[in-house]
């Protein structure tokens, strides 16, 4: 593992008001890593998240990325930097074709370059090939999380931030999601994901933490909770067939 994390968040504190949604975090992602959080309804996930985005400002603590504070940083700068949001519940410009909503994730960047990002987009989600003059609004749900993440991946960020991507997908859209997440972290994209498929989600990741009201709960390596009794009673329930044999 290298020795600087990609993205290290330290006594992060988040607060709504007197809610104190975050409550002094931890927490760290290597270059090259997929981590999960996991965490119930209201654990602070998506708060976290937002945080790192600069959606929200932290009442306390740091966020740096590639060992630089984010925290006096503007929305805007990072995508610049290298970190890609792609928030909760798919959004696309609707009215926008395919194509279009892609160069909007390249916004800035030269043709060429953006050309070659498209390529390699259509190549990872061959639907949106298909689909490139096709409005968004016109794609199923699970064409257009696809497309939020593509968007998301045309700035060809060091760092991608994934809110609940599979929520409200079919479960063999959820599979092939999880596959395409696989590859596009295999490809060299460090990935930060939350998700409530927790099975799915440790078994692609390299690592885990559990949120609970607020507080990292634990963490390790994704195997390792797979095994823990407590991840296990409180999110994993059933165990599949295919993690039974050895
Ligand atoms: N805009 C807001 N104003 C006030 N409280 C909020 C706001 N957004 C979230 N909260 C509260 O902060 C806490 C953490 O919310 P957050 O959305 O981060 O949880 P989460 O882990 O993402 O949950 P979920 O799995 O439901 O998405 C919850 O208690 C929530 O009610
Ligand atoms: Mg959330």
């Amino acid at each position: 593992m290298a020795e600087t994390p990609l993205l290290s968040i330290r006594g992060l504190t988040v607060r709504y008001g007197d809610v104190e949604a975050v409550r002094g975090i931890d927490l760290d992602v290597y270059p090259g890593e997929m981590v999960t959080l996991l965490g119930a309804n209201g654990a602070g996930k998506s708060t976290t998240l937002k945080a790192v985005c600069r959606l929200l400002e932290p009442a306390g603590g740091d966020i740096r990325f590639e060992g630089a504070s984010l925290l006096g940083r503007a929305p805007e700068e990072l995508v610049g930097l290298g970190i890609a949001l792609v928030p909760e519940r798919r959004r696309v410009f609707p009215a926008l074709t395919v194509t279009e909503n892609l160069e909007m994730g390249a916004y800035g960047r030269p043709r060429e370059w953006v050309r070659a990002a498209m390529d390699d987009m259509f190549a990872l989600f061959p639907a949106l090939a298909r689909y490139a003059r096709k409005m968004a609004a016109g794609l199923s749900g699970g064409e257009q999380q696809m497309l939020a993440i593509a968007r998301a991946l045309m700035s060809r960020p060091k760092l991608l931030l994934l809110d609940e991507p599979s929520l409200g997908l079919a479960p063999l859209l959820v599979d092939q999601l999880f596959e395409q997440l696989r590859q596009i972290n295999a490809g060299g994209t460090t990935v930060l994901l939350v998700e409530q498929s927790a099975w799915l989600a440790l078994s692609v990741s390299h690592r885990a933490y559990v949120m609970e009201s607020g507080a990292i709960r634990t963490s390790g390596p994704s195997r390792a909770l797979m095994q823990d009794d407590h991840v296990r009673a409180a999110y994993l329930g059933v165990t599949p067939e295919w993690l039974k044999t050895p």
